[in-house]
């Protein structure tokens, strides 16, 4: 599986050969202006929440790529007021795709749509298939409810936590949750893209390693395989 960070929480995943994309926020990203927006590739679009900064670029990209968005009913309702594709998930439900299993997983947050509809409730993915398992959460708190993933799913491969907090868990409890989740292996997200959010490099990096943990901070446009 193929990882690329376009920054904030944007993430596109080479998955059962299907291009995943998650939470599109690239034209809107101060960081992020060298990213050929037009040029991604989707098979689907996977949205956490409804967030401006998670669902800014999903319309754009959906229209050219004909993605399917997956998502909670109601963003995958709006989306499809807007002529897109999706497939409808709630907390706790399970599906098989053509690339792998989905699994809709809580979060810790708020989820209202840019126009203030009702975005629902915020979640996250679990996502495997016989070779490969990840977690993406979105935007979350700590919660005691990532202690129930190591139960219902296969043993992740890596991790994709924010790791900014103000708005998000923070550093210190990305590192728990690494601990609740069984995985040693974090790919930081949602740090870096405004003040609120921008971390020390260095000493986060620092803090996973001295708890026997790595922590991939991708520079955006790059990817890693795993
Ligand atoms: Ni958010
Ligand atoms: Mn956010």
């Amino acid at each position: 599986m193929k990882i690329t960070y376009y920054g904030h929480a944007t993430i596109a995943v080479e998955f059962g050969g299907k291009h995943l994309l998650f939470d599109p926020f690239i034209s809107g990203n101060p960081i992020a202006p060298a990213i050929a927006i037009d040029e991604i590739p989707a098979d689907y679009i996977l949205i956490s929440h409804g967030h401006q900064d998670h669902v800014l670029d999903m319309e754009r990209i959906a229209q050219r790529t004909h993605a399917t968005v997956i998502s909670n009913a109601e963003i995958v309702g709006w989306a499809a007021g807007k002529g897109l594709k999706g497939h409808a998930m709630n907390h706790g439900g399970k599906w098989n795709f053509d690339f792998g299993t989905v699994k809709y997983v809580n979060a810790v947050h708020s989820s209202s749509l840019p126009d203030g509809s009702n975005g629902g409730n915020p979640g996250g993915f679990v996502i495997w298939n016989s070779a490969r398992c990840f977690y993406f959460s979105g935007d979350t708190a700590l919660t005691m409810d990532m202690k129930l993933i190591p139960e219902l799913c296969p043993r992740l491969d890596i991790a994709m936590l924010p790791i900014g907090d103000n708005f998000t868990m923070g550093y210190e409890e990305a590192i728990i949750a690494s601990d609740f989740i069984h995985c040693n292996r974090i790919l930081g997200i949602h740090y870096d893209t405004f003040g609120l959010i921008k971390i020390d490099h260095q000493h986060v990096l620092d803090a996973f390693k001295a708890r026997g943990k790595e922590l991939v901070l991708l520079p955006i446009g790059k990817s890693i395989e795993v």
